[in-house]
């Protein structure tokens, strides 16, 4: 089992260059299963979520060439297999992205059920819903969900829920459907409108995506396109907070800060100085931070994936902070681990109260899942003394040489297999 030991203390200091945004890179590659022609997609994440659903698309006869760390050319001409390993599911939820590519490319897909996972339920209801306004039939058996149609119709689908998954395969099977969808109470995260420009790239009539109607006229085929990935916006939210958690001054490039306003919003209120570039941004700590509140909200409200990331920082800054997680009812395990470092929390249904401490010691944690297992290695780098991250399997679904970057800004983290390494890393570091 591979773990992450920290040296914590050092102020981060530099500049880091963000990688191409895991969640659109899902949604990205399932889409390009819809044409015959061959696709280059560019600045791809090179992260295990995105090798374990290029393994699963090459299960059932997409052609992939990985051409540099960060290109792939696809070709799915030869697709022949419309039913996904149950495998491939359990490691990584998003390939429920291959109903809506393959129902709307073949009229006919077989995946397996993803069950829910360690941030809470994560119900596909909205998903099936849409399928079946557009036409076609979807059953459950045997744990696989079986969605077939003669031929897909245009319709008018209200999303209950802003479900970015929902959207999303929606969206994707609509491509295909024949006359107009307009989806209505969709999600507007960026990697929305990355999946509804790729598809229109390929020849999809996609219009409205980033604002919460989206409206679809369908056409018969999709054809070849090269295309480039945004960048990750947790990724980058994830390096502003530690640099405002480490008291440093980190220069976060390549990325759209259009995209991080509600990070940069956040940073600003609790004492950071956040400076824009056209691509970058600069994110400077040099005094205590204070409290605030914050709930976690659809985009282009505070996101939920970045909730963990402020909670272990307001764990350190002056006063009581309320933090409120609105989207997945377990989004707080991580807040047991954090007390172990000495942080004052106290966790209350969808509620998190902390009263900010002066300084976390290092402990033994465990990272319960991607986003909050980022969130203690913040907590490591920030704390005195040594911390061990377990369970980093985590977060390495997710962000691409998480420790190279961080060391890259003067960290010291190295990940470790067994106890000889850890002794070597304690011999380096003192
Ligand atoms: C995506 C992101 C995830 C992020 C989340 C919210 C990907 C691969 N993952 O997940 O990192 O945390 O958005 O920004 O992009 N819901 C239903 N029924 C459905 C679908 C969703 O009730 O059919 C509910 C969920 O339980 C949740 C809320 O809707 O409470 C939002 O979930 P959703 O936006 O769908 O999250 P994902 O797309 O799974």
């Amino acid at each position: 089992m591979e773990q992450y030991i920290i040296r914590g203390g050092n102020p981060l200091v530099g500049e880091v260059e963000i990688s191409g945004a895991k969640n659109a890179a899902l949604g990205i590659l399932a889409a390009a299963i819809m044409t015959d022609d061959t696709v280059l997609i560019e600045n791809l994440p090179d992260v295990r979520d995105i090798n374990v659903l290029l393994e699963a698309m090459e299960s059932i006869g997409v052609k992939v060439e990985r051409i540099t760390k960060h290109a792939v050319l696809m070709n799915s001409k030869n697709v022949g297999d419309l039913c996904v390993d149950y495998e491939y599911i359990k490691k990584i939820r998003a390939s429920y992205y291959l109903i809506g590519a393959l129902l709307g490319k073949y009229k006919k897909a077989v995946v397996p059920l993803p069950g829910g996972c360690n941030i809470g339920s994560r119900p596909i209801d909205l998903h099936i819903k849409g399928f079946k306004a557009l036409g076609a039939k979807v059953t459950i058996r045997n744990g696989f969900i079986i969605a077939e149609a003669d031929q897909l119709k245009g319709s008018h689908i209200y999303l209950d829920t802003v479900s970015v998954g929902a959207t999303i395969n929606i969206m994707m099977a609509a491509a295909m459907a024949e006359g107009r969808t307009i989806i209505e109470n969709c999600a507007r995260e960026p990697h929305v409108v990355d999946v509804a420009n790729f598809l229109n790239s390929m020849g999809a009539n996609v219009k409205g995506a980033g604002t919460d109607v989206i409206r679809i006229r369908g056409v018969q085929s999709l054809h070849k396109t090269e295309y480039s990935i945004i960048p990750d916006q947790i990724e980058a939210g994830t390096f502003m907070f530690a640099a405002a958690a480490t008291k440093g001054d980190v220069m976060v490039k390549h990325v759209i800060p259009k995209h991080l306003e509600a990070t940069t919003a956040k940073l600003l209120e609790i004492g950071c100085e956040v400076e824009e570039f056209d691509d970058a941004v600069r994110v400077v700590a040099s005094k205590r931070l204070r409290s605030t509140n914050v709930k976690t909200l659809p985009y282009p409200g505070y996101p939920t994936d970045m909730q963990p990331q402020i909670g272990v920082t307001l764990a350190l800054a002056s006063g009581t902070s309320i933090v409120t997680e609105s989207i997945f009812e377990n989004r707080f395990k991580y807040m047991d681990e954090l007390t172990r470092m000495g942080a004052d929390v106290r966790v209350e249904g969808n509620t998190a109260i902390i009263s900010g401490v002066e300084k976390l010691s290092g402990a033994r944690v465990s990272a319960p899942d991607l986003r909050a297992g980022a969130a203690l290695v913040i907590a490591g780098l920030a704390a005195e003394g040594e911390t061990i991250v377990d369970d980093i399997i985590y977060i390495q679904r997710g962000y691409e040489d998480f420790e190279e970057k961080l060391r890259s800004l003067g960290a010291e983290i190295e990940r470790a297999t067994c106890e000889r390494d850890a002794q070597k890393f304690r011999l380096k570091h003192g």
